[in-house]
């Protein structure tokens, strides 16, 4: 399975421009595929959900090219149904495309089927279909009743008259029927039954009729005449707003950690229903800031946020991010009227409900709502995303809590936001990372130290774990050579640091490490890949706020591979044996100088030729040769590197 391993971050500012939206883009194509004459579209989302638009497009007969690789689109629309009357569509899990080209196919006067990934067949589609067989459009179910796949037959369409359908479900529904009837020519009425959801999408589906030439009358939420005798004519040029459901994860972020943060691609004239979420988040105590085409998002003054209560039906998508943002919150927050969640890409609610339990948060599920009390610490967890895009963006803000977070298979994202973490990396500012690398005695230790001693930052002397490990594996009676035996020692290694001493089990093991078996006994264990990888998570967890120095002989290459510093520190061999021969003769130890360069030369070359993690200088790291530098320098080297 692929992951991605975010750190822990300080926090989070800087300046997004949002891709397309998904909603007006795919409505946007559909339109412009039906209108007479060429409409450019500008800024389209390029992601899969498009894709699955675009491809299917071409395959009824629909001409459309791209302007080089921009996102730039120009659609010859067929001015009437598709002229292409027999195909088999396939459309992955993209909702924005199955809807409403169900709808207007089945008023096209054709052979069609219709699929999708496995997900898309446990989707509801019967509300939809009732309607359109109300029109008398030939839709059957392939598989399971009320389910895709559909295949799609020729048909007389009634025309004109009611035609009423069900909006409690999905507002998608709706959308598709009100985008396909304009295809009869005849005046229709749609009536809604039950409360209908998600309003705003359908502001935006009207909205983008009414661009294209056709004005539907709308009576409340409950009626909608869709008039007669009118085609969808090419607004010539239109350009697609950023995705106001995407602008919710960074204007979260900013409102978690710090901000500002930016948005650039929707604003106060933004057509999209989830602009709103700022509103939301506003009253989470979140300073926000608007103009027509940007909002920007600050945390509360008092720099927590605060719980909420909120009803979140209009606006079911971005609302996602809020049951992330609520681990931020200062008490339980409860999230109501989200039912649609559970018909989306997975079951949203149970999903969202078992990943935030994952990082410590108490979780009440309800059919249609969430009650989620927030961990007073979060915990590191690996969050699994469901093929949910939302899902993998809402859980990038746990790295926020100054948490490192795992997102499985993030490439989920690409279904509307292929590049969401690499602008995600953009805004937030990881714990930075000092990792000093190097050979034994080089004086890492006493550099590392006093670095971090210099910036309040945290030290890990990594080397110290491996030692400790080979202490209690020796102390247990297990044999050094065994791989799963040491690293189960290593996975649950009872050590600690306090005040400088190093305790296994309670007991003060400081000397007791740095003795010849101890060391020897250290570069054993760590040639085991096993005893390296239960040790990961651990060393790790050293990263906190504001800054960790990590000294040993892989931070900069396995453990901490974004380190924003990387240093790898050495010394000849004789200055490190004579270094390391002084330190023991003021301990009133014996020592010898022979001895100890033999030892050395041994471990450097059991170091650098163990297979994994071996001891080598990186091409991103800084070579520091201290053969001839006092402590002093050394550390002023580094603390100039880490300003610069
Ligand atoms: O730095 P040190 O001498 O305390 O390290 C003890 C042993 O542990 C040494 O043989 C190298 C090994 N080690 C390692 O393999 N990886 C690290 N990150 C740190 C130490």
């Amino acid at each position: 399975m692929e992951f991605l391993d975010l750190p822990p971050m300080l926090g989070a500012s800087g300046q997004v421009r949002l891709p397309g939206s998904k909603s007006i883009s795919n409505r946007t194509l559909l339109l412009a595929a039906l209108a007479e004459g060429e409409t450019d579209i500008r800024d389209l989302l390029a992601s899969d959900d498009v894709e699955r638009m675009l491809d299917a497009l071409r395959a009824l007969g629909v001409a459309w090219s791209r302007d080089g690789d921009t996102d730039n689109y120009r659609v010859t629309g067929v001015g009437g149904p598709f002229p292409v009357k027999s195909a088999d569509l396939f459309l992955g899990n993209a909702g924005t495309a199955f809807r409403p080209l169900t709808a207007a196919l089945a008023l096209s006067g054709g052979e069609y089927r219709l699929s999708g990934v496995p997900r898309m067949h446990e989707r509801p589609i019967g509300d939809l279909v009732d309607g359109l067989r109300q029109l008398g459009a030939g839709v059957d179910y392939l598989a399971n009743e009320g389910f895709p796949p559909l295949h799609i037959r020729p048909a007389t369409i009634r025309s004109g008259g009611v035609v009423r359908v069900r909006g409690d479900v999905s507002s998608q529904f709706l959308t598709a029927l009100l985008m396909a009837l304009p295809l009869t020519g005849v005046e229709s009425t749609v009536e809604v039954v039950g409360e209908l959801i998600s309003k705003p999408y359908i502001a935006i589906t009207l909205d983008l009729m009414a661009r294209f030439g056709v004005e539907v009358r709308r009576e409340g939420w409950e009626r909608f005449v869709v008039p007669g005798g009118v085609r969808y004519r090419s607004p010539g040029v239109i350009f697609v707003e950023g995705d106001a459901s995407s602008a919710s994860y960074f204007l979260a972020a900013g409102a978690i950690g710090g901000g500002p943060v930016r948005v650039e691609g929707v604003g106060s004239t933004s057509i999209q229903g989830d602009v709103r979420f700022a509103e939301a988040l506003a009253t989470l105590g979140a300073r926000i800031e608007m103009g027509d085409n940007w909002i920007e998002a600050r945390a509360p003054e008092s720099g927590r946020l605060k719980a909420f209560d909120l009803d979140l039906n209009h606006i079911p998508d971005a609302a996602m991010t809020l049951a992330v943002a609520a681990l931020f919150a200062d008490g339980p927050c409860r999230l109501r009227n989200i039912a649609s969640w559970r018909v989306k890409e997975t079951d949203r609610i149970a999903a969202m409900a078992t990943e935030l339990r994952k990082v410590g948060a108490v979780v009440e599920e309800g059919a249609d709502y969430l009650v989620v009390t927030p961990p007073a610490v979060l915990r590191a967890a690996a969050i699994d995303t469901y093929d949910d895009h939302r899902m993998a963006m809402c859980f990038s803000l746990v790295a926020l809590g100054g948490c490192r977070v795992r997102i499985n298979d993030p490439k989920c994202v690409n279904k509307t936001f292929p590049t969401y973490f690499e602008r995600f990396a953009e805004i937030a500012r990881p714990v930075p990372v000092i990792a000093i690398d190097g050979p034994s005695a080089s004086g890492k230790g006493s550099v590392a130290a006093r670095v971090a001693e210099a910036l309040g930052y945290q030290c890990l002397d990594s080397g110290s774990l491996y030692r400790i490990v080979a202490l209690a594996a020796m102390r247990a009676g297990v044999s050094l050579e065994d791989d799963q035996a040491v690293a189960e020692i290593a996975a649950s290694l009872p050590a600690s640091f306090e005040g400088g001493r190093v305790l296994l089990s309670g007991d003060d093991v400081s000397d007791e490490i740095r003795t010849e078996a101890c060391s020897s006994g250290a570069s054993r264990v760590a040639a085991l890949p096993a005893v390296r990888a239960a040790l990961l998570d651990r060393q790790r967890d050293y990263r906190i706020a504001p800054g960790l120095v990590a000294e040993g002989r892989d931070m900069g290459s396995v453990v901490f591979p974004d380190a924003a510093t990387k240093i790898f520190l050495t010394a000849t061999a004789e200055a490190r044996a004579e270094r390391r021969y002084k330190q023991l003769m003021e301990k009133g130890m014996a020592a010898n100088m022979e001895n100890l360069l033999k030892d050395l030369h041994e471990r450097d070359a059991r170091d650098a030729a163990r297979p994994v993690a071996p001891l080598q200088k990186l091409p991103d790291a800084e070579l520091l040769d201290t053969t001839e530098m006092d402590l002093e320098q050394a550390v002023g080297f580094v603390l100039g590197r880490v300003r610069s």
